[in-house]
C-alpha cells in the first residue's frame, strides 16, 4: 500500500514491538502505534485498533512471537512453554469469528515448540510470524491476478466492509483484483457500503480507494438493492472472516443481505479470501461462532466535526437497547465463486483449495 508516496503494510514488527496503522483514526488521521508486548497486541485486536481477517492473523502471529521474546527471560523450557501457551489463549479469545487468527497463532506456536532450547524457540517463533505476514502479501497479490479476469473494462463492483490493504496486510482480498484492474487501465468503479455500525466501508475502504485513485461512491447500507435493481452493479466482491467446509461464508454483518439481493437480481456474488480463511474443521456456517460486540458501537457514531475535531455522537435515545452481531453467515448457495490464491472455487468445492498447488 502506498500512503502519501510511502510504502506501508498494515502491521509489521520492529525489534520487540508490533507496529500497526491505527485504524481507529482513519480516514481523518494517519498514525502508527507501537504495541510493546503481547497483551497490548491482544488488546489492539480486541478493540479493533487493527482489524480485518488477514491483518488480525498477521498481528496475532506477531503477538505470539512477542510472547516468545517475553518468555525467554524465564530460561527453563517448561515455564517458557506455559507462558507462551497462556499468551495463545489471550490472543485467540480476542476475536472469535476470524479463522485466520487461530491459524496464525497456532503456526507460530508449533514453530516455537518444534525446536529445543529457548533461544531457538524464540527465533523459530519470530521467523514463522514474519513468514505468515509475507504469505498474506503474496496470497493477496495472487488473488489480484486470479480475480482480474472477472473485472471487465469500467465494471461497477459493490463491496461491503473493508477487505482492502488494511484488512490483509497489503493489497486486500476483495479489493486486490480491483486495484490490479485499475493499474491495468480498466477503470473500475466501486459502490462502497458504509458498513454500520463501525463504518469500515465509509472510513477505510473509501480512504484506500482514494489513495489508489479508484473511482467510487460510498452508499448507505440500505442502498445496495436499489442500485442492483437499476442495473448499476455488474458484480459484488466481498471478503471473508471464516469459510466453512461446505462453502458457507462468515463476513461482516450485512453481507448476507447483499448476497440475497445479488441472487434476486442475477448479479454474480464473489467472495475473495486466502486459503487460511477456510476452516476445514467447521462443517457449515451454523457452526461458526458469531462475535457479539458492545451495544455502544450501535448507539454511538464517531467522526470529525466541521472544525476537524474528533467527536462521538449518540444516535439512539438514552435507555434504548441495541444488539450488535459483528458478522453474519451467507449460505453457499448465494456465492458464485470463492477467489483464493489457488484459483476460483465453487463454494461447495472450497475444501479442494486446501490441497490445490
Ligand atoms: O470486524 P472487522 O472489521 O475485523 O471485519 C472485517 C470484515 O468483515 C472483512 O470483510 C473481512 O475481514 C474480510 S477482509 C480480510
Amino acid at each position: 500500500m502506498n500512503v502519501r508516496g510511502k510504502d506501508y503494510r498494515a502491521v509489521w514488527m520492529d525489534g520487540r514491538d508490533v507496529v500497526v496503522i491505527d485504524q481507529r483514526l482513519l480516514p481523518h488521521r494517519f498514525a502508527l502505534l507501537r504495541l510493546r508486548d503481547h497483551r497490548e497486541t491482544a488488546e489492539a485486536i480486541r478493540t479493533m485498533i487493527i482489524r480485518g481477517a488477514g491483518t488480525i492473523g498477521a498481528t496475532a502471529g506477531y503477538g505470539l512471537a512477542q510472547a516468545c521474546i517475553e518468555a525467554a527471560r524465564l530460561r527453563d523450557r517448561r515455564s517458557f512453554r506455559a507462558y507462551v501457551r497462556r499468551a495463545r489463549t489471550t490472543l485467540i479469545r480476542t476475536r472469535p469469528t476470524a479463522a485466520d487468527l487461530k491459524h496464525a497463532v497456532d503456526r507460530v506456536l508449533a514453530a516455537s515448540e518444534s525446536v529445543t532450547g529457548v533461544d531457538g524457540a524464540v527465533a523459530a517463533g519470530l521467523a514463522m510470524a514474519a513468514r505468515i505476514a509475507d504469505e498474506y502479501v503474496e496470497r493477496s497479490r495472487s488473488i489480484a491476478e486470479i480475480g482480474l479476469p472477472l473485472i471487465r473494462r469500467r465494471a461497477r463492483i459493490l463491496t461491503h466492509c473493508n477487505a482492502g490493504w488494511l484488512a490483509l496486510v497489503d493489497w486486500g482480498s476483495a479489493t486486490a483484483p480491483i486495484y490490479l484492474a485499475h493499474r491495468r487501465g480498466r477503470d473500475p468503479f466501486v459502490w462502497v457500503d458504509e458498513t454500520r455500525p463501525r463504518n469500515q466501508g465509509a472510513g477505510l475502504t473509501s480512504w484506500e480507494l482514494l489513495q489508489e485513485g479508484v473511482r467510487h461512491a460510498v452508499i448507505a447500507d440500505n442502498a445496495g438493492g436499489h442500485f442492483m435493481r437499476r442495473g448499476d452493479v455488474d458484480l459484488c466482491i466481498v471478503g471473508a472472516d471464516r469459510i466453512a467446509a461446505n462453502g458457507d461464508v462468515a463476513n461482516k454483518i450485512g453481507t448476507y443481505q447483499k448476497a440475497v439481493l445479488a441472487h434476486e437480481n442475477g448479479i454474480p456474488f464473489y467472495v475473495a479470501a486466502p486459503s487460511s480463511t477456510v476452516d476445514p474443521l467447521c462443517p457449515r456456517g451454523d457452526a461458526i461462532p458469531i462475535e457479539e460486540r458492545d451495544e455502544d458501537e450501535v448507539h454511538w457514531v464517531g467522526g470529525v466535526t466541521s472544525q476537524g475535531r474528533r467527536a462521538r455522537v449518540r444516535v439512539t435515545p438514552p435507555g434504548a437497547a441495541a444488539a450488535n452481531p459483528a458478522f453474519d453467515v451467507t449460505p453457499a448457495r448465494y456465492v458464485t465463486g470463492i477467489i483464493t490464491e489457488r484459483g476460483i472455487f465453487k463454494p461447495r468445492e472450497i475444501r479442494q483449495c486446501l490441497s490445490a498447488m
